[in-house]
């Protein structure tokens, strides 16, 4: 008989959490305006919310920590990053930021400005708000089988080629400073990019003379995908993927708080010199000093040990099975998900699991919330509260997709957990025709309204 899978380790520390009863979820989801970020962490029992910042260290970090060099220049905590980034990634200079919207703050600071076009493959929500508060563009040109939930395609996250080079040619490469890939795509449901894809748009890239920067926080998990899907790679590492897909990048930033599994941190990697200089003065006015930037010394230390662990094989397949495992149980229960399932999440399609609900009651935010009063469980929207306005004619901008996002945090929950997630949603599913009415804005942000906006039922 063959062995089944188990977790490539074992638990050494451990933290409490709480169920609670439905009449204190109703009251706790009220008092948060249904806004799922307003919720104390102690009112949760399983929180999906977000796998960034959220993972568990391993004994190797937390000794690394120790170790930690916290002189204010030239700590051996910022060469030791330096020397990973180097040996792993590839970039021949490096500034540490406080985690990957910092990193994004910093670069185009140096690269962006006014009237601008960024083409990337669905952008991440700060990308997007780093690009439009200097108001420039982001423009999507991701494949369109990324917006149908149901096609099983290996590399949902791929640039669409065509609508790439339409784009440059429509705004001319003169507006376009660079191009942004993020790897894996968070936005379009965890989805990988190809070393194909990757290869084919630094041609492009090269042909129009446009650097290529990928936003990386999830690279690892993508690595993971092209030794799984990709013909050619089957055989090579992890660090030998993950080598080879920056060798196709100018720069990336990095919020380390995903593949690097630290509770903070991020990065910027780059092989100019030219950009590092200009980068280096905004990394001093917003985040700190060269060798530090916004890390502690410790922090470095844990993060250059969490970026060896995150491109480990046998840590990445235990990540992604886990993930996998709870996309099959929800699955096997009816419930439309995205497929293939995600990197680091696992994304329910709102719009197929409410079809009666019109869009603007926010179909995703409505099933959030229900599935936090069936168990205590949050996750999180993904769809137009997060959509946000457009920023020049202010209307509503409704995606394609209205997701539910139930991401998964590294090394932190058992699949009993997942267990309870799937029939919780289960639940949800079975009872979804009750579900008559969404909800309405009462108070909203001028820009990324939706982690303080305030809610209320229709
Ligand atoms: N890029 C991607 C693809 C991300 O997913 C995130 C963060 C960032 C950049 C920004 O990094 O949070 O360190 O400033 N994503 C988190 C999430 C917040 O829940 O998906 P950050």
């Amino acid at each position: 008989m063959e062995l089944p899978f188990a977790e490539s380790y074992k638990i050494k520390m451990v933290e409490t959490i709480k169920k609670s009863t439905r009449e204190e979820r109703e009251q706790w989801i009220k008092e948060a305006k249904y806004n799922l970020f307003n919720l104390k962490s102690e009112q949760v029992f399983i929180d999906l919310l977000t796998d960034s910042g959220t993972g568990a260290m391993s004994d190797k970090q937390w000794s690394a920590m120790m170790l930690g060099d916290e002189s204010y220049a030239g700590a051996s905590s910022y060469y030791k990053l330096k020397d990973k980034i180097k040996e792993l990634l590839g970039f021949e200079y490096f500034l540490p930021t406080h985690q990957g919207r910092a990193a994004e703050n910093v670069l185009f600071s140096a690269l962006i400005k006014e009237g601008d076009i960024v083409p990337g493959n669905s952008h991440f929500d700060t990308t997007k708000g780093h690009i439009e508060f200097r108001k420039a563009k982001a423009i999507d040109c991701t494949i369109d089988e990324a917006f149908d939930t149901e096609i099983d395609h290996p590399f949902k996250g791929n640039v669409d080629l065509q609508k790439l080079e339409k784009t440059i040619q429509k705004y001319t490469p003169e507006r376009i400073p660079l191009i942004v890939l993020t790897v894996t795509c968070n936005s379009s449901g965890g989805q990988p990019v190809s070393i194909e894809n990757m290869k084919a748009i630094r041609k492009v890239a090269d042909k129009y003379n446009i650097p290529v920067y990928y936003d990386s926080a999830r690279f690892a998990e993508n690595a993971y995908f092209i030794k799984i899907r990709e013909k050619g790679y089957e055989n090579k590492t992890i660090k030998e993927i993950v080598k080879e897909m920056f060798s196709y990048a100018d720069g990336m930033t990095m919020s380390s708080k995903k593949d690097a599994i630290v509770n903070m941190g991020g990065f910027i990697g780059l092989k100019s010199q030219d950009v590092f200089k200009k980068a280096t003065v905004f990394n001093i006015i917003f985040e700190g000093y060269i060798t530090y930037g916004g890390m502690s010394g410790r922090d470095m230390n844990a993060l250059a040990q969490g970026l060896d662990e995150g491109t480990e094989f046998d840590y990445l397949e235990t990540r992604i099975n886990q993930v996998a495992y709870l996309g099959q149980r929800l699955t096997g229960f009816g419930v439309p998900v995205q497929k293939p399932y995600g990197g680091h999440a696992i994304f329910v399609d709102a719009k197929k699991f409410l079809p009666n609900l019109p869009k603007e009651e926010f179909l995703a935010q409505t099933l959030a919330v229900e599935l936090y009063l069936e168990a205590g469980i949050r996750g999180v929207e993904i769809g137009a509260l997060l959509a946000d306005r457009d920023p020049e004619t202010r209307e509503n901008r409704y995606p394609a997709l209205e997701l539910l996002r139930l991401a998964i945090p590294r090394r932190v929950y058992t699949n009993n957990h997942m267990d309870v997630i799937a029939v919780a949603l289960k639940n949800v599913f079975d009872r979804r025709d009750q579900i008559k009415k969404g909800l309405k804005i009462i108070d909203e942000a001028p820009i990324m309204r939706h982690f303080t906006v305030e809610l209320d039922r229709v």
